[in-house]
């Protein structure tokens, strides 16, 4: 390249493109804060209901502030006639990704809000985001596999009715806890692809609905939340323990990807695997299935021998959903309800200090030229 060539920053590696309250990552202790409070404190002594409000407020909530979130949020699950209408629709072999995107634009659409930007109401629209989310994702896969959609409940918390959702019925404790424990580990990451994509579009003056929708369709990429599917597939793929190392010399002959690994922020572990890994163990003991972890065990321990490179959290929480029962394409869809709640608060932040992201590319194409002739263009 030429001396003119500006400094480029690929992917931009290495850029701060803004301050951020909401959270902290520190790979150096690979360790990571929501608004002050380690993850892993958060999935001990809280739940994912208080961490959307930290999240959007700052601070956890007291016991009426929470009651009064989540008797706004129970109350705004339902979907309008119209969106159950358009997800019957959908074509049946349509990702589940694509499905809730859709009904997000949709959701846009129909707000009775849809045209005001203002702080308060898109906290609104985000409270109606978070609480359609869970109906919508598993209203278009019951559609898809020729099942009816099934009412929320409003006397369940968040957790126990995406159960209910799904499922039509309400699992064991145990279940729900590592369920919530994944929401919180899912729900907020910096600057991550999907997160700045929402606050990009939130720099033009779009609204909520239009951030979260490019959010979603940036987590569906297997270099970000479709990891997670992914990994599942691998797994079955590899099959068991015993196979795990064979199969992995493959991959490093094809100089492969090895889903679920590898950062590019931490780069000596994902602060919250091992607080996930102790939740989908839990799940193992209560299935009775130890197979998918101990296949994971050997896939982590060889990795990082070999290649020295760690797991992110898309590797233990994928077997934690299979183990949970659902369906693998829906793992990233149940990442996009929990995401929802670290999108809305960085769509809050943009808002509320905005300059248009607009970043420069350095231009390599042809020289500037005369427009050939169409007859006489080969
Ligand atoms: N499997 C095999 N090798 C991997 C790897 C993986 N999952 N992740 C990184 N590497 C290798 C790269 O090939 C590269 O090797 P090289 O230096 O010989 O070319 C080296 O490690 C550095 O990785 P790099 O691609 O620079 O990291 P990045 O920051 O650009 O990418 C990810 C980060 C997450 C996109 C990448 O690790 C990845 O694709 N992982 C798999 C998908 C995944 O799990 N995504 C979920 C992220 S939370």
């Amino acid at each position: 390249m030429s001396d003119t060539t500006p400094t480029l920053y690929k992917g931009l590696v290495g850029v701060y493109a803004d301050v951020s309250a909401v959270s902290k990552v520190m790979p150096e202790t690979n360790s990571l804060t929501y608004r002050g409070y380690a993850v892993q404190d958060l999935c001990e002594e809280t739940d994912f209901e208080q961490v959307a409000y930290l999240l959007w407020h700052g601070e956890l909530p007291s016991a009426a502030q929470l009651a009064a979130f989540q008797a706004e949020e129970r109350a705004n699950r339902a979907l309008s006639p119209a969106l159950l209408r358009v997800l019957r629709d959908f074509p049946k072999d349509a990702h589940p990704m694509d499905a809730i995107r859709t009904a997000i634009s949709f959701m846009g659409m129909e707000d009775p809000e849809a045209g005001d930007v203002s702080d308060a109401a898109q906290r609104r629209k985000a409270m109606r985001l978070l609480a359609k989310a869970p109906t919508a994702v598993a209203a278009a896969h019951r559609l898809a596999k020729g099942l009816e959609p099934i009412a929320p409940d409003p006397a369940l918390p968040w957790c126990e009715n995406f159960f209910h959702l799904v499922f039509g019925k309400v699992p064991q404790p145990e279940v729900i806890k590592s369920f919530d424990v994944s929401m919180i580990l899912y729900a907020e990451h910096t600057f991550n692809a999907s997160t700045f994509t929402a606050r990009t579009v939130t720099s033009t003056g779009a609204d909520i609905h239009g951030a979260i929708t490019a959010g979603i369709a940036a987590l569906k990429g297997p270099l970000h939340g479709g990891a997670n599917e992914a990994v599942m597939h691998m797994l079955k793929e590899v099959g068991s323990p015993e196979a795990a190392e064979d199969w992995l010399e493959g991959k490093f002959d094809h100089r492969a990807l090895v889903m679920g690994f590898g950062h590019r922020v931490y780069k000596s572990g994902d602060s919250r695997v091992p607080t996930m890994t102790k939740y989908a163990e839990k799940m193992a003991e209560v299935v009775g299935d130890r197979r998918w972890m101990e296949t994971s065990r050997v896939l982590a321990a060889k990795m990082l021998r070999v290649k020295n490179i760690h797991p992110n959290l898309d590797f233990p929480a994928g077997p934690a959903y299979y183990l949970m029962g659902f369906d693998i394409p829906l793992f990233t869809p149940i990442f996009v309800c929990s995401r929802i709640t670290g999108w809305a608060a960085h769509v809050f932040e943009q808002a509320a200090d905005n300059r248009l992201i607009r970043p420069l590319s350095h231009y390599t194409g042809p020289e500037q030229r005369p427009v050939p002739p169409i007859a006489a263009r080969g």
